[in-house]
């Protein structure tokens, strides 16, 4: 049998501890061929014994590769080994450092973007495994047309318990990003006599989704207190919000004038579609309760993203519809034919409610926490003499507002050529003149990395000056 001599002995004086070398050593085994498809692994007592190790610990390494999907497990005939095919982990997952982004041809600070690098690929390795294993008709099926039942209900959970939104998992329609539930929430509300409220600066597939369908379009100016409430008897009925963290500015809406939005809501009979796409991302103080949370008069639709918290490919979002509404945007879903992959949403269930995923956001918090404060100073500290910052505490991205002499248009055509996708404000708004700035995405690159991408901004900024 080829498991029967030990490959290795476990070092004793390293900090890996002894049940990962084992683990270790058979996955190399297993992916390099050395251990077959369908060999037997060593009794955990014979193991034991050969590496002068309790068998406990032979034990926790067997179940370990076995919920990596490297081992299966069948009473009575001890542990064999799967086909790779069936269940493959990227080699080294957790071992090989990341490469650096700028390594690769990526862009630095692209706004708006996660650092996959962070990724917990080993643990959702693990649970996609798992699944496929032990339910893996659940990853083609058993989900419904709006989304598999375990992961509503994680969602209602989750805006429960982040966002102070309190529904039943039939109000949680998912949809495979908020980008695709921006468009539902549009078709199903907004109606060919009114117009659609639009943030101005804002988040430009808004509006071009409402002209799309043929629907006239308001811009909602910005002051200090967030969106300009619509007028009564202005025509407009649908107006779409970023109430916790502006995109692209980055302030939240304040208190008062939320109450003015829900007034204005139950007065108009108006709807209020409230893009929380980033908002687990708060630095500083208390989370900012989502409007919809506060909105008594169920008017206010929610839409929420996974693709800044989790990842930005598995393209998952979803809706949180009030009561009355759930037909109808049900509906619209389906005149779209609207409907998210039914592959990672079993494995996104159980990823939140085992923890992980919520274990896998307090980390990233706390790393985007410490980019976003870095970003801030060295913006501060070496561009004070080109624009300056205001400091959400939240969110992904920061605005260097520019001094008006600059074109914020020739300076992110210059840093895109020299590598570093920085965004012009200008273009995310329609008043001419209003806005000239730089929007830097503050988590995408580590310390190193962002030090160098300013290093080459400066020098975008200089050749354009
Ligand atoms: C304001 C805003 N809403 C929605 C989205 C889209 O999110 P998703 O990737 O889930 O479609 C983005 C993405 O950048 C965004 O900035």
């Amino acid at each position: 049998m080829p498991g029967d001599t030990p490959a290795f002995m476990p070092d004793r004086t390293s900090d890996v501890p002894i049940f990962e070398q084992i683990c270790a050593s058979f996955r190399g085994r297993i992916r390099s061929g050395a251990l077959e498809t369908g060999a037997r692994l060593p009794a955990t007592r014979a193991l034991a014994g050969d590496l002068g190790v309790a068998r406990a610990t032979v034990v926790t390494a067997y179940e370990q590769l076995v919920a990596e999907g490297y081992l299966a497990s069948r009473r009575g005939s001890g542990y064999t080994v799967c086909a790779m095919g069936e269940v493959e982990l990227s080699p080294g997952a957790s071992a090989a450092p990341a490469p650096k982004l700028s390594e690769r041809g990526d862009l630095l600070l692209e706004a708006g973007q996660p650092d996959m690098r962070l990724f917990p690929h080993r643990a959702w390795a693990k649970c996609v495994a798992r699944l496929c294993r032990t339910r893996p008709e659940d990853m083609l099926t058993g989900c419904g047309r709006f989304g598999h039942p375990e992961l509503r209900q994680a969602i209602a959970s989750h805006v429960r318990d982040w966002r102070g939104i309190s529904a039943r998992p039939e109000q949680v329609l998912v949809t495979s990003g908020a980008t695709e539930a921006l468009d539902i929430c549009l078709h199903a509300l907004a109606s060919a006599e009114g117009r659609v409220g639009v943030e101005d600066p804002g988040f430009p597939p808004i509006r071009r989704f409402a002209e799309a369908q043929g629907r006239r379009t308001r811009d909602l100016a910005l002051d200090a207190q967030g969106a300009e409430v619509p007028r009564l008897g202005d025509e407009t009925d649908v107006v779409v919000l970023t109430p916790s963290h502006q995109y692209p500015l980055g302030g939240a809406m304040s208190a008062g004038r939320r109450q003015e939005f829900v007034r204005w809501a139950a007065q108009s009979q108006g709807w209020i579609i409230e893009d929380d796409y980033d908002s687990e991302f708060r630095y500083a103080g208390r989370p900012i309760p989502a409007l919809a949370g506060v909105d008594g008069q169920g008017r206010t639709v929610y839409i929420g993203s996974f693709s800044k918290i989790f990842s930005n490919s598995l393209r998952m979002g979803y809706i949180v519809a009030p009561e009355g509404l759930i037909d109808r945007l049900a509906q619209a879903m389906r005149m779209k034919g609207a409907r998210a992959s039914a592959m990672p949403q079993a494995a996104l269930a159980e990823f939140m409610q085992r923890g992980e995923f919520y274990r896998h956001l307090r980390r990233v918090r706390r790393t985007y926490a410490e980019r976003h404060r870095t970003l801030i100073d060295r913006l501060r500290r070496d561009f004070a003499d080109v624009g300056h910052v205001e400091d959400h505490h939240a969110g992904m991205q920061v605005v260097l507002h520019l001094r008006p002499d600059l074109c914020d248009q020739a300076i992110t055509a210059a840093a895109r050529a020299g590598g570093v996708g920085v965004e012009s404000l200008s273009t995310y708004s329609r008043r001419s003149g209003a806005y000239n700035g730089v929007v830097l995405g503050a988590c995408l690159n580590d310390l190193e990395e962002q030090a160098e991408a300013l290093t080459r901004l400066r020098r975008a900024i200089s050749s354009t000056g």
